[in-house]
């Protein structure tokens, strides 16, 4: 029996996939890594999830980039597994199978009227601002004044993109039709709602200080809000970046009224959660009630009730992912049942040749350096787990039927495509959005060749 080279299926192009292909390479040199992306284009969120005022982590890109010109890795976009090729396929051609799908949903908020036109997603309005090629190309940015529920980075980023005067973005790539939209809103005034105290909020401090970093827009916190109680008092003690949110908020709490003379304002609230959306055919307001914490910092609710009338409610309560058909998932925890990366069955039992890293493992939390670890330690068991499997040599090569699919080469194609459309306006890029325009990019050459 010959042992034939180590033949890896990786499944999402996002940075938990790349990542996990760089590791594996750094520790079995001589694998070989077939990886799958539905899209036409590679880097999952870091493309279409990273605000676009964003530019220095959307530079990430470049070392992403770095790793699949290794020619060991075969990349095969416009691909999704489970519609075009099952897991079971995968499990039976390759010696290991990652499934780095990530997350690309909206966790539910279940309150009255959150059905309401005007109700929108966090995941929803993020995939069309950065240009993703499966979503609408309009969004009805027709309201004045408009909430958005949540206090993570991604709340931050929502509310920035919402509050940014559309020139402010016009050096980015963001989409021409994008920016038209952006530029058309007459949005006056975003509020920001924490369920939670100031030293509970989950965004970052520098993330936070970016909201007044814009031109004509104003941040506006009301002082009785940031009361500390004992708990806030010992979190501020205790970690340098709690004490950081709060000295920004007091600064911006005590600002003169006199000095916010700016055409659109970000109204940060804390401690109310949302109890339900007003309005009949569509959201015409939002229904907060006023939290506390008791003396273990659980939030309770105070049953102070306050409204808010806004034309559109977005909510920014964390993503979810979608589950791979063939995969186990975890409906509740919305991730991939595994242990350490290695996915297991409803018994609990590794299932052989199968793992995940990167969201899709761990849930929707943590940044882009966080999907590096989580590869090594998914690696770490398929590299184990490969030196007991007995392999023989194949000489088939299961992508060849995939003729549909975008190879690195289709891919730079779109890439120097989207660098043109760039030039031409003075930035870097102009993302392409439509599927089939990234499609036609990417098989130019072979159409031609074709056509020869
Ligand atoms: C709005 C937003 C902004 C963010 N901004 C930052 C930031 O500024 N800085 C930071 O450090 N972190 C940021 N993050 C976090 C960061 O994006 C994540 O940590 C990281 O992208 C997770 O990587 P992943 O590869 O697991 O998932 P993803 O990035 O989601 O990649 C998964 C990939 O799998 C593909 N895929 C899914 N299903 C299939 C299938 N069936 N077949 C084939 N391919 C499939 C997807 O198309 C996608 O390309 C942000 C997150 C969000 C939501
Ligand atoms: N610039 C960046 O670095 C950047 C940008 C975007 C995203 N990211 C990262 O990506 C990850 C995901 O970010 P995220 O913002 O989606 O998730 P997140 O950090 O988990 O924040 C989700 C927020 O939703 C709130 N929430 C949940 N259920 C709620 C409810 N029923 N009512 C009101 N509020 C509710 C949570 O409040 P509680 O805390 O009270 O539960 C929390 O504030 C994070 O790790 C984030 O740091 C980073």
């Amino acid at each position: 029996m010959t042992v034939a080279e180590p033949r890896i299926a990786i499944v999402g192009a996002g940075p938990a996939g790349i990542y996990a292909a760089d590791i594996l390479l750094g520790r079995v040199p001589n694998a070989s890594i077939d990886l799958f992306e539905k899209l036409p284009a590679p880097y999952g969120l870091v493309r279409y999830g990273v605000a676009p005022d964003h530019p220095r982590i959307r530079k990430i890109t470049d070392a992403l980039h770095e790793v699949l010109v290794n020619p060991r890795i075969r990349l095969r976009c416009n691909v999704e597994i489970g519609v075009d090729v099952g897991i079971g396929e995968l499990r039976a051609a390759y010696d290991g199978v990652i499934v780095a799908t990530g997350a690309d949903l909206d966790v539910a908020l279940d309150i009255p009227g959150i059905d309401l036109p005007g109700s929108f997603g966090a995941a929803d309005f993020v995939a069309w601002y950065d240009g993703h090629p499966d979503v609408s190309r309009t969004w009805p940015l027709t309201a004045e004044s408009v909430a958005v529920l949540g206090a993570g980075n991604v709340a931050l980023d929502v509310t920035r993109i919402l509050a940014t005067h559309a020139s402010a973005l016009s050096h980015t790539d963001t989409p021409d039709a994008v920016l038209d939209q952006l530029a058309a809103s007459p949005l006056r005034d975003v509020h920001l709602f924490a369920r939670r105290g100031p030293t509970d909020v989950r965004f970052s401090a520098m993330e936070l200080r970016e909201l007044a970093e814009q031109d004509d827009v104003d941040v506006i916190v009301d002082p009785e809000e940031l009361a500390l109680d004992e708990h806030a008092e010992r979190m501020v003690a205790q970690f340098s970046q709690r004490r950081i949110i709060v000295r920004t908020l007091t600064e911006w709490a005590a600002l003169d009224p006199a000095s916010r003379t700016a055409s659109r304002r970000i109204h940060l609230h804390l401690r109310q959660r949302p109890v339900r959306l007003l309005g009949s055919d569509a959201v015409t307001g939002i229904e907060m009630e006023r939290t506390a914490s008791d003396e273990l910092g659980r939030m309770v609710g105070t049953g102070h009730l306050l409204r808010y009338d806004v034309g559109a409610v977005y909510r920014a309560v964390g993503y979810r992912s979608t589950p791979v058909p063939g995969m186990p998932f975890d409906g509740d925890l919305g991730v991939v049942t595994h242990v350490e990366g290695r996915v297991v069955d409803a018994e609990g039992a590794p299932i052989p040749r199968l793992y995940a890293t990167g969201w899709i493992k761990r849930g929707p939390v943590g940044l882009i350096g966080s999907t590096k670890s989580d590869a090594a330690q998914t690696i770490g068991h398929l590299v184990d787990d490969l030196d007991a499997l007995e392999r023989e040599a194949r000489d088939d090569d299961p992508i060849a039927h995939l003729t549909h699919a975008v190879d690195f080469d289709g891919w730079l194609r779109i890439d120097a495509a989207e660098r043109s459309a760039g030039a031409d306006r003075g930035r870097e890029r102009t993302k392409l959005v439509e599927r089939e325009e990234m499609l036609m990019h990417a098989k130019h050459e072979q159409m031609m060749e074709a056509g020869r």
